[in-house]
């Protein structure tokens, strides 16, 4: 690895501000290195220091860590921390409130869908609030128990992050459901895991629509009837936008059906539960949850991912990545339906002690600058979003940011996918105002944390580049034999060659359910992770798509990048359909942009035109498989229960006929 920029490149490279540099915790590049290399060097005693600043109920009875990679010899498995035992929930509240004097401290600033909704709550209360939570749990007639399976339907609400921790308390594995899945991808997951619990709420509003979540909830469970397979014994409900009924505004519009025996009111419940609750004392490697990938390439797969290696890989990560100082406020905007949510709102910001902006509603709802009204409203420090986001925000220009005050800003983070350099440009340039670095962290649900991250005052940034890898992550790049490719290379991207803490081991896949607990597969015995990927000259990593995921232009493959720039030039959703049919007939690259660009027609990142939605999305990713496979006509198009919106494929099959 070479200093980045001292070889003549025609990329910009972006050296880390200053100001950033005296107090962060990897202050410049010579850090970065020395801890790099004593984390994949010594992964053992890099890991114990980061453990030393949590609590153990016992220590770990044998190595630290143990793993075989190597498939001749014998099964796969990592072993991290192998006999020890602790409690998440402990560690991300009570040592917060009893060890480190932060109980008054916010935890969450939560700011509602409508403006005038907000609440604070510290890290006291929280931890009043799960553990009254973890007894209504715990007092059910089938009460909840250490390795029971808690489905979770909830928005994003301060009781979505007070169950996910009551369940750890519990020693229970939670299993969150995005909200805006439908009832067969709920049902689905119940299934999966066989859930005993489910706690959702009567209804949320996602800008001006109201979501029935109960309703979808209800038929969820129906569905899990039909098949024959329920095993739900309670439905805990959070009142939601009950209280906007009783003043009569949605009172109309949302009937809560009641399932006597079944559902149960969450205020009702909590009303007379406790606020002491015991830990449940876990090993290391219990299963803390189970989430569910977003099925970019196919079925959607459980993912499990365990206590203690988790545990230290998202505090660590966070800390490092968002440079996290005690006075921040930092705000993730992902739902913590997905991995995003779950290691940088809930686990790794509270591991840290850090004061958070919880957000339930959308970037354009009631105007199209919320998102900078709420940086300003909280002081937030620590910006990080998604690709789609920002551009879906650039189209608005310059003039709603300049409407507030974006001076708290530090740090600005991306992640999900690749982020194009016009986007990433517009964020540093016009959000960040040329002072923040912009970090493009990549990662996966597998990895339960940033894989390939800038860390702010340490590495120089190019736009696009994911750059460098984390502590304990040594990548590689393979070509389509498997050969371990060295130096400037391009092909697949294997995550680990050695594992790290929140490497994942256990796969629940559905309808393979005792197919049992493989790492990811691995025929070189590394974990593959799918993404293509290159290696420039200074080490730094770009990430190209995924292979399995990229669309043929003229047999050349093009990249997610090309895609998501074509969006940013004026693509109207069925003209990007016919370019998607002329991709197949061999089009070349430079007539595919040019049959983007002489048609005229409205910017587009997946939504609606004329109600009716133009990109197969799930919540924030578009499904490229699918448009591949319209595009070739396919008629069977596989799992499409992550789709936001399922009738987008009807509507762009019917287009791609009218095209042909
Ligand atoms: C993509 C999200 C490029 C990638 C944390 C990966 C990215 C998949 C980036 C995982 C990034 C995520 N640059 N691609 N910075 N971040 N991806 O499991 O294809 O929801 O394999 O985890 O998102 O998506 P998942």
């Amino acid at each position: 690895m070479v200093v980045p920029g001292s070889h003549h490149t025609e990329e910009q490279v972006f050296p880390p501000p200053l100001e950033l540099q005296n107090d962060a915790h990897v202050p410049d590049f010579q850090s970065y290195l020395q801890l790099y290399k004593k984390s994949v060097d010594e992964p053992e005693v890099f890991w114990k220091e980061v453990a030393q600043d949590f609590f153990w109920k016992s220590p770990p009875k044998g190595q630290f860590l143990q793993y075989n990679f190597d498939v001749t010899r014998g099964s796969i498995y990592v072993k991290f921390m192998e006999g020890a035992k602790t409690n998440m929930c402990y560690n991300v509240l009570d040592r917060n409130v009893k060890e480190k004097n932060l109980g008054e401290k916010v935890a969450y600033f939560w700011e509602g869908n409508s403006p005038d909704r907000q609440r604070s709550i510290t890290y006291r209360q929280l931890l009043k609030e799960v553990c009254r939570c973890a007894n209504v749990l715990k007092s059910m007639e089938t009460g909840v128990g250490k390795g029971d399976r808690v489905a979770v339907y909830l928005p994003m609400i301060p009781e979505l992050v007070c169950v996910m921790l009551a369940c750890a308390r519990l020693g229970a594995v939670h299993s969150v459901v995005f909200a805006g899945f439908s009832s067969e991808s709920l049902c689905e997951r119940i299934l999966d895991s066989q859930c005993l619990f489910l706690v959702t709420a009567d209804g949320v509003f996602r800008g001006e629509k109201l979501i029935n979540l109960k309703q979808i909830a209800d038929e969820a469970l129906e569905k899990c009837k039909e098949k024959g397979n329920f095993t739900i014994k309670t439905c805990i409900v959070v009142r939601h936008v009950g209280d906007k009924m009783k003043n009569g505004i949605v009172s109309n519009k949302l009937q809560t059906h009641w399932t006597a025996g079944v559902d149960v009111w969450w205020d009702e419940a909590m009303a007379s539960a406790g606020e002491e609750c015991e830990p449940e004392w876990v090993e290391a490697e219990d299963p803390l949850f189970i989430l569910y990938t977003s099925g970019s390439t196919g079925k959607p797969k459980g993912v499990l991912h365990s206590v203690a290696g988790y545990l230290l890989y998202t505090a660590l990560s966070f800390k490092c990545v968002f440079d996290h100082q005690p006075g921040d406020v930092y705000w993730c905007t992902a739902d913590i339906g997905w991995i995003t949510g779950h290691s940088y709102i809930t686990y790794g910001p509270l591991a840290n002690g850090a004061t958070s902006v919880l957000f339930e509603g959308i970037p354009v709802y009631p105007h199209v600058g919320r998102f900078w009204e709420i940086i300003e409203k909280y002081g937030v420090s620590k910006f990080y979003t998604a690709p789609t986001a920002i551009r879906l925000l650039m189209k608005y220009g310059q003039e709603p940011l300049k409407q507030f005050n974006l001076d708290s800003l530090k740090i600005l983070g991306t992640v999900g996918e690749p982020i194009n350099p016009e986007a990433w440009l517009w964020f540093y340039n016009v959000v960040g105002q040329q002072r923040c670095p912009v970090l493009d962290t990549f990662w996966q649900t597998e990895t339960g944390g940033h894989v390939l991250t800038p860390l702010p005052s340490a590495i120089p940034l190019k736009p696009g580049s994911a750059t460098l890898p984390f502590f304990g992550v040594q990548p590689a790049i393979l070509n389509e034999h498997g050969e371990e490719l060295e130096g400037e290379a391009e092909g697949y991207l294997v995550r680990a060659k050695t594992p790290y803490p929140g490497y994942q081991c256990f796969i629940f896949l559905i309808e393979q359910r005792n197919a049992a607990v493989l790492p990811t597969q691995s025929q070189h015995g590394k974990g593959l992770s799918g993404p293509g990927c290159r290696r420039d000259k200074d080490g730094y990593y770009w990430i190209t798509g995924r292979i399995d995921d990229m669309l043929n232009v003229s047999g050349k493959d093009s990249k997610n990048k090309l895609l998501d720039s074509l969006m940013n030039n004026q693509a109207q959703g069925s003209q990007l359909v016919v370019a998607h049919r002329t991709t197949h007939c061999s089009m070349d690259y430079t007539r595919l942009n040019l049959v983007i660009n002489t048609k005229k027609g409205i910017y587009c990142t997946g939504d609606a035109i004329d109600g009716l939605p133009v990109f197969p999305v799930t919540a924030g990713k578009i499904l490229r498989r699918v448009l591949r496979q319209i595009a070739r006509g396919e008629k069977d198009l596989g799992d499409l229960s992550t789709l936001a919106d399922p009738r987008v494929v009807e509507v762009l099959s019917s287009q791609r006929s009218e095209a042909a």
